[in-house]
């Protein structure tokens, strides 16, 4: 251990951060494998590179705000979308997801501080009867369509190193939601060091370094390195629907998704649903140089995002809700060792850190930046990249605070409506509010009808339901 020792703190000291070992006197021999551990996970190169980026201006990655035009998207049918190209998208999907090429891949690594749920997120209860968990409400969904296409669909799970033994703890202790073990992988994503307005590493504790998760977009260097994406090319599995933890709306497995991807020949598409607020908290596809990109809502400018053309719609109107599919080889060639990877990005955060007298320090402003990859910056990497819409109310009503908008409620709200609707075009007399939502709760389990054509096929026994109380329909 002197020898590793000794080495790291040559290599911290000639990087200027020899302040990592401030306290290594002290430490026990336990502490001391900790701190070793952390040391040699950080690559100092790769960290060094990256503040000399930022010293220069933290908006490095974002690029010519001038240069940016909005990204053109296939509409859907009630929008103008041409309704025999959508069938047809989705003959081509039902085949490739039938032929057992695509698999699920859900990003699970993010630290939900907004929403100030204990545990991971995918294990918040998101329904109103049931109470299932958002990674619950995935399964069977993911199993849904699983029945209906005759396909294994493996689930690819991207936990981090706060969340990741809770996280399979979860899945044991629900028996994997019936998905079977062998078909639900995790993967732990890569973390990064957090540094001082000085560019100095920071310590959690006496004996720990403060490392962050490094964006969703280190997902694909995680895949690579992980060996997931070995096991995929092994499954043959080479697309992957990709989604986040946060929205217990989202079409996991959608035909027409992956039909749109395959007729546009495309390596990363995406779903975009049209702004209604010019200020909603969404990523905005845009043009930038002729290589289409995602700018996120807090570097467009306000200016930008409230644009209008002559007939009164916002130019910049489609919103990113971080749903796509991806191939795998494009995965393997960003995500592996060679010269193309995805930029970083910097975020200016509140980190607790130890000081000079070993004490922690709570700050109340931020004091510390951290360092992130955002999956859809491989967009610009990719070949045809395609965006198509989607109708918010049936795909997209995300938890992420803890009250307000896309909250809890909000969800549960959206979750009702949904469930109302569909009940209603299949011929239910179902009492709503002026909103919409049903005057009793209804819960729809994803394994009865997860879609409002789903529901129709069972139109018979819905005939004789009673709405006047809860209702909870489940396989
Ligand atoms: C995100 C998108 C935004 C999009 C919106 C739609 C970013 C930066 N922004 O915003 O463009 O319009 O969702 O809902 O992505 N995650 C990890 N590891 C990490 C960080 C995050 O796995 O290191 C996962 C989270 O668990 C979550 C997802 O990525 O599933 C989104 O992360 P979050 O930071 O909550 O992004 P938003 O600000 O909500």
């Amino acid at each position: 251990m002197r020898e590793r020792f000794q080495q790291l703190q040559t290599a911290y000291e000639a990087a200027g951060q020899e302040q990592v070992f401030a306290f290594w006197k002290k430490l026990t021999p336990t502490q001391r494998d900790g701190l070793i551990e952390d040391a040699a996970a950080v690559d100092l190169k790769e960290l060094g590179r990256l503040w000399a980026q930022y010293s220069k201006g933290s908006q490095a990655a974002v690029g010519d705000m001038n240069a940016l035009m909005p990204a053109p998207f296939e509409p859907v049918s009630q929008n103008g979308g041409d309704p025999k190209r959508w069938a047809q998208a989705e003959r081509v999907g039902k085949e490739a997801i039938s032929q057992g090429r695509v698999a699920c891949f859900t990003v699970a690594g993010g630290q939900g501080t907004r929403l100030g749920y204990d545990g991971p997120k995918g294990a918040f209860p998101c329904t109103v009867l049931r109470k299932k968990s958002l990674f619950e409400i995935f399964a069977e969904k993911i199993r849904a369509a699983r029945m209906r296409y005759g396909a294994a669909i493996p689930w690819f799970i991207m936990t981090s190193r706060h969340n990741h033994d809770q996280t399979l703890a979860f899945f044991r202790e629900h028996k994997f939601f019936g998905l079977g073990e062998l078909n639900v992988h995790f993967f732990s994503q890569g973390l990064m060091p957090v540094v001082d307005f000085n560019g100095k590493i920071l310590l959690e504790s006496p004996d720990r370094i403060a490392l962050s998760p490094d964006g969703h977009g280190g997902s694909l260097r995680a895949m690579v390195r992980s060996g997931a994406i070995d096991k995929m090319k092994e499954m043959g599995v080479d697309l992957l629907s990709y989604f986040q933890v946060d929205n217990p709306l989202i079409h996991c497995v959608d035909p027409a998704f992956v039909g749109w991807h395959l007729l546009g020949n495309s390596q990363f598409s995406s779903k975009a649903l049209v702004k209604t607020d010019p200020l909603e908290k969404v990523g905005a596809f845009c043009m930038q140089n002729g290589k289409m990109s995602v700018i996120e809502y807090s570097d467009l400018s306000d200016e930008l995002a409230q644009k209008r053309g002559a007939d009164g719609k916002l130019e910049f109107a489609a919103g990113s809700i971080a749903i796509h599919i991806i191939n795998r080889e494009l995965i393997e060639s960003l995500g592996g060792a060679g010269a193309q990877t995805l930029p970083f990005h910097f975020a200016k955060k509140k980190a607790e850190f130890v000081g000079k007298d070993g004490e922690l320090v709570f700050p109340k402003e931020p004091n510390a930046v951290k360092f992130e990859m955002f999956v859809f910056d491989a967009i610009g990497e990719a070949k045809n990249p395609i965006v198509i819409e989607t109708v918010r109310e049936e795909e997209f009503s995300p938890i992420k605070n803890a009250q307000g908008v896309d909250s809890p409620q909000s969800s549960l709200r959206d979750q009702q409506r949904q469930a109302a609707r569909w009940l209603i075009a299949a011929g239910c007399d179902v009492p709503v509010d002026k909103e919409g939502v049903p005057l009793h709760p209804i819960e729809i389990s994803p394994l009865f009808a997860d879609s409002a054509e789903a529901l129709l096929e069972k139109k018979d026994m819905l005939q004789h339901l009673d709405f006047s109380k809860p209702l909870y329909l489940g396989k």
